[in-house]
């Protein structure tokens, strides 16, 4: 059967990893078809992945990370205004300066008390049931209150914006005509709210700072306010929820890792979690642009061709990784490139893995007989991977 990283189904229940494997061990990298479009190179390997990452010179995050070019005559393409995930230094360098101090290990850090409060919490909400939707009503509820929080938004909205996500990220066979446009306009018009909300009341969050912040020798204007909006809303969204998910399914069908963890969950903890970012890898691909002739894995790439980096069959490379098939929650030295690589490497992975330890300890001191009701609906996207729905049942709790 002919490969086609464009289909779907090639990610209905999880990546592919025997597809992966087969891709790694070809000499040259595999040239994918395109419906539409002229096609892209995967590139599969972690050696390859890791050097295609970190070389923005010569594989440029512009004119987009995504396969599918923008549409002609839209702001990314003219370059009129653009998202940072999808420029190059020295501009990407000075937007990303606008917000790194919220980012780092001890900024992050900070957040620890509250995100353990709001795990809490969301455990709460249905401890008392036990039954619920683990993708929607817990692992989906960290990261809609996350970014509430750091936007100073209500919750409920926080929620909302988090729904829309999931459908900016499926793939657009999956929704009806027009469905993922009209999810950002949406976000756009209630960020263009948030931009009067919070010209007219300053406050001390994230999106205040935003706006008074000047790139450049100038204040950003609404256009990059909106895309700065857009990016946080997306990157932090479904990424945490589906590594969160994904994560208790590892846990769950690999019982002796477990109980492993268990034993010591807050000593062991750190190490494990790294392994389930290893071995789930939302994130399933980023996309580059040669910005020049290269030859790669023995395959000559001409100036302008897609250049596809898989961070899931990188993570899944033997080369790089012993068993890598095999979860292993004591893995060494865990290299994963989960949250990518380079200039662009995940703003948020500080943030990420309180947000995940936060959920995990809350889930699995307060659910441990957790059972995963039938095999979880997964999400129909090439672009991010995780399960979009996942029945559990557990013996009811009491509140905290
Ligand atoms: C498990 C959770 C997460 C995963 C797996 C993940 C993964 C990634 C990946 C693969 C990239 C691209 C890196 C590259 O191109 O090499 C990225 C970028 C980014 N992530 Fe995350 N992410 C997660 C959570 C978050 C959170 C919680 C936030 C913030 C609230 C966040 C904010 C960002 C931002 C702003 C970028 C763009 C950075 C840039 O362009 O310089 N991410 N993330």
């Amino acid at each position: 059967m002919a490969v086609n990283l464009l289909d779907v189904q090639s990610f209905a229940s999880g990546h592919p990893v025997d597809l992966y494997q087969d891709l790694r061990t070809k000499p040259k990298l595999h040239w994918n078809p395109e419906p539409g479009g002229p096609g892209f190179w995967a590139v599969t390997r972690y050696e390859d992945v890791y050097a295609v990452d970190h070389d923005f010179q010569t594989y440029s995050s512009e004119p987009t990370i995504m396969i599918e070019d923008p549409l002609e005559g839209s702001a990314s393409a003219t370059g009129d205004a653009k998202m940072m995930l999808m420029m190059d230094p020295p501009h990407h360098t000075a937007f990303r300066k606008l917000i790194r101090a919220e980012f780092t290990r001890p900024a992050a850090g900070e957040k620890e008390t509250r995100l353990q409060q709001l795990a809490r919490q969301i455990v709460n909400e249905v401890i008392e049931r036990g039954e619920c939707d683990f993708v929607a009503e817990v692992a989906g509820e960290m990261p809609s209150y996350v970014i509430a929080e750091l936007m100073g938004i209500p919750l409920d909205d926080g929620r909302k914006l988090y729904q829309l996500t999931e459908t900016i990220h499926s793939a657009p066979e999956s929704l009806p005509p027009g469905a993922a446009t009209e999810a950002v306009m949406k976000m756009f018009q209630y960020a263009m709210g948030v931009i009067e909300e919070k010209r007219a009341r300053p406050a001390d969050d994230l999106a205040t700072r935003l706006l008074h912040a000047e790139v450049e020798g100038r204040r950003l204007t609404d256009q990059e306010f909106l895309l700065f909006f857009l990016l946080l809303i997306d990157a932090g969204g479904d990424t945490t929820r589906n590594l969160l998910s994904a994560g208790i399914l590892a846990l769950k069908q690999n019982p002796e890792q477990l109980t492993w963890l268990m034993q010591d969950l807050p000593g062991r903890l750190p190490t494990a979690r790294e392994e389930l970012l290893r071995y789930v890898t939302p994130v399933i691909y980023m996309r580059r642009t040669a910005t020049r002739h290269v030859v790669l894995r023995e395959t000559e790439i001409r100036k302008g061709d897609k250049v596809v980096m898989y961070f899931g069959a990188a993570n899944r490379d033997p080369d790089r990784f012993e068993n890598p098939d095999q979860l292993d929650l004591s893995r060494p030295a865990n290299e994963h490139v989960a949250f990518g690589g380079g200039p662009h490497v995940c703003l948020g992975q500080h943030l990420a893995r309180i947000e995940i330890d936060a959920i995990l300890v809350e889930v699995l001191t307060r659910m441990p007989d957790l059972e995963i009701l039938g095999p979880p609906e997964w999400l129909a996207s090439t672009f991010i991977s995780g399960p979009k729905s996942m029945k559990v049942r557990f013996t009811p709790g009491r509140r905290l």
